[in-house]
């Protein structure tokens, strides 16, 4: 029975929904985040849900915390079907804005997080033939303005994501990548930009979500039962998406609409 996962990010939002869901059936979790108050709270939360598990302070930027998390994924669960690589941070501002530190902070948390969670993890996923299931955005399709170091970072999730795809199916692992738009969590706590403004856009985006982590957490297990990979659980998302592929002219011409009226409200 495949019965054991392990989240990233697990002390808020969608990482904290996704731990309840699968604990609503029976699961056991391995909790991890850099915040040990809020993991206590999704430990209490997973063990009401009917799940188990344990939590674990660790750093996803930090190699030599995951595989000692996997090491205790080892010897608590006797191994590991599901890795979650959920962790992350938000980020804006425009491109001729942002210094090569924004850079590097963004990709060693949402890019890098995401590439180390998998180099600790595969070990175990490979012996479970088991799932990875990796968090990027409806930002690594769309390309957004006013974003661009997020965009690489979650487009490098999707692209890292389909080359596991390819390269795991034949040993038995499954490859999942959720590319949710804007919902309701603490993700603008984390927000790191240029300008107040910007922030306060993007905080607005994610009060507009008709849906919630919670929401986006069922889908994605249903999704993952029927075996999708790529999971767009926003229904505008998947719209959008449909038609950037038939024709990105459109959307271009939107986004850099949508560009020059930032840069417009930015001078006042
Ligand atoms: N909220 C949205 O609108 C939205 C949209 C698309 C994608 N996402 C993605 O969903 C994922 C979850 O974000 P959320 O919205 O639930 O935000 P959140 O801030 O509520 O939760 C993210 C969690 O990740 C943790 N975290 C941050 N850096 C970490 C690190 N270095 N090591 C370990 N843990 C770390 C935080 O402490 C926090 O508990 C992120 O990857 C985010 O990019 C969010």
């Amino acid at each position: 029975m495949s019965n054991r996962m392990m989240v990233t990010g697990a002390g808020s939002g969608l990482g904290r929904e996704i731990a309840v869901r699968w604990a609503r059936e029976g699961w056991r979790l391995a909790l991890c985040d850099l915040d040990e108050a809020r993991l206590q709270e999704t430990l209490r939360l997973v063990q009401a849900a009917g799940g188990e598990g344990f939590i674990r302070r660790c750093d996803v930027r930090d190699y030599s915390q995951l595989t000692a998390l996997a090491e205790a994924c080892q010897s608590q669960f006797d191994g590991l079907d599901v890795l979650v690589n959920n962790a992350g941070v938000a980020s804006g501002g425009f491109f001729s804005e942002l210094s090569l530190e924004d850079w590097d902070w963004q990709l060693s948390i949402n890019l890098m997080g995401v590439v180390k969670g998998c180099k600790a993890f595969l070990p175990l996923i490979q012996q479970s033939q088991g799932r990875v299931i990796n968090v990027a955005s409806m930002a690594a399709l769309m390309q957004g303005p006013g974003m661009s170091n997020y965009n690489v970072a979650k487009a490098g999730v999707v692209a890292l994501s389909e080359s596991l795809l390819v390269e795991l199916r034949g040993l038995g692992v499954r490859v999942h990548v959720l590319c949710p738009s804007f919902f309701q969590t603490n993700l603008l706590d984390s927000f790191r930009g240029p300008t107040p403004e910007m922030k306060a856009a993007v905080g607005k985006l994610l009060e507009s979500s008709p849906i919630s982590a919670a929401d986006i957490a069922d889908y994605l297990y249903q999704q993952v039962l029927v075996e999708a990979f790529m999971i767009l659980p926003h229904e505008a998302g998947r719209q959008a998406w449909e038609g950037k592929r038939r024709n990105p002219e459109p959307l271009y011409a939107e986004m850099a609409y949508m560009a020059d009226r930032m840069r417009a409200k930015a001078a006042g």
